[in-house]
Parts: C-alpha cells; structure tokens; sequence
C-alpha cells in the first residue's frame, strides 16, 4: 500500500539533516510512497506549510549543512490550539507518517503526540550537543567535535607564541561532550564541564602548576553550560544578558568564558584571551563521519515507517543501527560519563 511520508527538521540546524532527509526521500520514492517536507519544524505543521520532495529536490544536498527544509524551536504545546491544529493538517494533508528529526525539544513534542494521539511518528536523534540519551552518538557531533578540535589546534599556536592563556568557550548546553571530546583529541590543560564542575581556584591552580613545569602558556576548554564555581560553594550560570527563554523554556547560554579569562587573568597574572567558537560548531558541510551515520539513520527511519512502528527512534548502539522507543530517548539528558573526564584530567596542569 502506498504511503504519503512526511519529514521535518526542528530546533537548531545541524551537519547532517539534509543527509538523513535524502535518505528517507530515497528510499520511500524507491517503494512507491509520495514524500513531503515540512516547512520550519513543528511551525510547518501547525501553518500547514509543505513541500513535495522528489529526486531532484534531495539532488546534491548530501555535503550541504544546515537544512533544505528549514527549521525552527516552535513548540506546539505552547500555542494556542497548536497540536489541534498539527493533527488537523495531518488529516488534511493525508500524512500516514511523519519522521520527525530533532533533539530532545523536537522529539519531546514527538513523543507526546504519539502517547497522546497515537500520531504514527519515527524520530531521528540530532544535536551538536549529544546529550540525547537512547543512542551512542547523535549525528551532527563529529562535525562539532571536528570543528572545535581544529580551533584548539590553530589556538595552540598562538598560546605558545604569546606565552598566553587562551581560552575556547563550546557549546552543548548542559552537558560536556564537545568539551570533553575536543579537549581530550585537543590537548586541552583544564576543561571545565556542566557535569563535573571544578572550581574557578582548582582551575587556576592547574594552570599554575604548568607554568612551573616550564610552560608558558595553556589551552582551556569551557563549556558554554558550566556554571562558574567557587572554592567558596558559591555558583554563578552566564546566560546571555538580555536572553529570554525560548518555548522550551530553555535560556540562551554563552558568555561565561568571558568571565572565566578575567577571572585567570586576574588570579594568575598570566595574559590570557577568549575565544567563543559560538554557531560556527552547527555551520557547514558534516564530516565523512556524520554524514555515514545520517544516512545510516535516514534509510533506518524509512524502514521504521514502512513496518509501521511508531513512537520509536533510531539509534546507534555500537556499529548497529537500531531502534528504540521514543519515550526513553527523551526521558532524560545523556551526560559524559565520569571516565571520559577522568581521562581528560590527567593532562590538566
Ligand atoms: O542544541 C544545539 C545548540 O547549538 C546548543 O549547543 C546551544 O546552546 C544552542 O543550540 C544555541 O541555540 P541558538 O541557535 O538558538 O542560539
């Protein structure tokens, strides 16, 4: 029986939508079944804003970051009428199935509307942040992970020619993983994380510690998440200042690396710089790596909605795809685990 397939893309934009997009979109037409794009996220849903996706459409996309089809972090339990109206342009657009990719925001909504209204949904993990738990690996963190390494490679040089301190703000929201991850493959001399938060004097003191062996300058690693620790007990998260929070009720992180190399600056009286790698993580074409595992994801969510088994999500469990429910993906947030940071430490100082 024929199927008329929707897909869409939600939150932020990652290396790797368009690749699982063109596989979805392959396989489907290769069975027969009609494919849609959903314009924008969840908003394309409750605007009844689609596109017809074809062969020519998913021509040449593989390599290209961000997504053809747009994205947005609209959540449609915060608007009024918003999941009346996704169910009602379901109906309308006679949608038999909707592949949903997205990170926990864009699943969460996924996940509801199946327990909720039985919706015949597949998810797809995305995010630079990797904190989805359920798989491995999200695709889009190689490509982040890539990026924020050569950015620590490329600052070594400076560090070592200034004698500075030089300081790389990531992003991951709550979790370490981009941290941990680049400052390990980096070389990093303190990393600081959300999960396992180090004091600001812990911190200062590693770095010391070097410049007495002899080193004159140091890579630290902040993540965007970590909230500002003192000896004293006392904590401090920097947000943007006049940052609201979005309908996920999330607030928007950055800046505390900032605060973190005056803080070095002041306590060591070592010259020291900042660096935030900010949105150029989430930018252009994913790595080789990325783009296998999107594909991978991509033929694996078209086989989920051919079965029909809804309310699940692909997922990376060792080389295997597999698939799992969506309720347990987006249950709660995947930290990095005590040993990856542990093995980070000993390079601190
Ligand atoms: O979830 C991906 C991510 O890039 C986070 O690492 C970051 O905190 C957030 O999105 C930034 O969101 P925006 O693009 O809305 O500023």
């Amino acid at each position: 029986m024929s199927k008329r397939v929707a897909l869409l893309t939600g939150g932020g934009d990652c290396p790797g939508l368009n690749a699982v997009i063109r596989a979805v979109t392959r396989r489907s037409l290769d069975r027969g079944y009609e494919v849609v794009g959903v314009r924008e996220g969840w908003r394309g849903l409750v605007e009844g804003k689609l596109q017809p996706l074809d062969d020519r459409a998913i021509s040449g996309i593989l390599p290209r970051g961000g997504t053809i089809l747009g994205t947005s972090r609209t959540n449609p339990y915060k608007l009024e009428d918003g999941v009346e109206l996704v169910l009602e342009h379901a109906e309308s657009e006679r949608l038999d199935a909707l592949v949903a990719i997205g990170g926990e925001d864009t699943l969460g909504v996924a996940s509801r509307l199946f327990e909720e209204h039985a919706f015949p949904v597949v998810g797809v993990p995305k995010t630079i942040d990797n904190d989805l738990s359920g798989t491995d690996y999200t695709f889009g963190f190689d490509t982040a992970l890539t990026v924020a390494t050569e950015a620590i490679d490329r600052l070594h040089t400076t560090a070592e020619s200034h004698n500075r301190v030089m300081v790389v703000e990531v992003m991951g929201r709550h979790t370490g993983w981009i941290a941990v991850m680049s400052g390990i493959a980096g070389g990093a001399d303190v990393i600081l994380i959300p999960e396992q938060p180090i004091t600001v004097e812990e911190a200062c003191r590693d770095i010391q510690r070097r410049h007495e062996r002899g080193k004159d300058f140091s890579i630290v690693v902040v993540s965007e998440g970590y909230e500002l620790t003192y000896a004293s007990g006392e904590k401090q998260q920097i947000v943007q200042a006049q940052a609201a929070t979005d309908q996920f009720g999330h607030v928007r992180l950055g800046g505390v690396g900032d605060v973190l190399a005056r803080e070095i600056e002041e306590r060591t009286g070592y010259e020291t710089r900042v660096t935030v790698l900010g949105h150029i993580q989430r930018g252009g074409t994913p790595t080789p790596r990325d783009r296998i595992l999107a594909t991978r994801y991509g033929l694996k969510a078209a086989d989920l909605v051919y079965e029909g088994h809804w309310g699940t999500m692909t997922a990376l469990r060792g080389d295997a795809i597999v698939e799992v429910p969506l309720r347990d993906a987006v249950a709660e947030l995947k930290l990095v685990p005590p040993e990856f940071y542990e093995a980070a430490k000993t390079f601190f100082g």
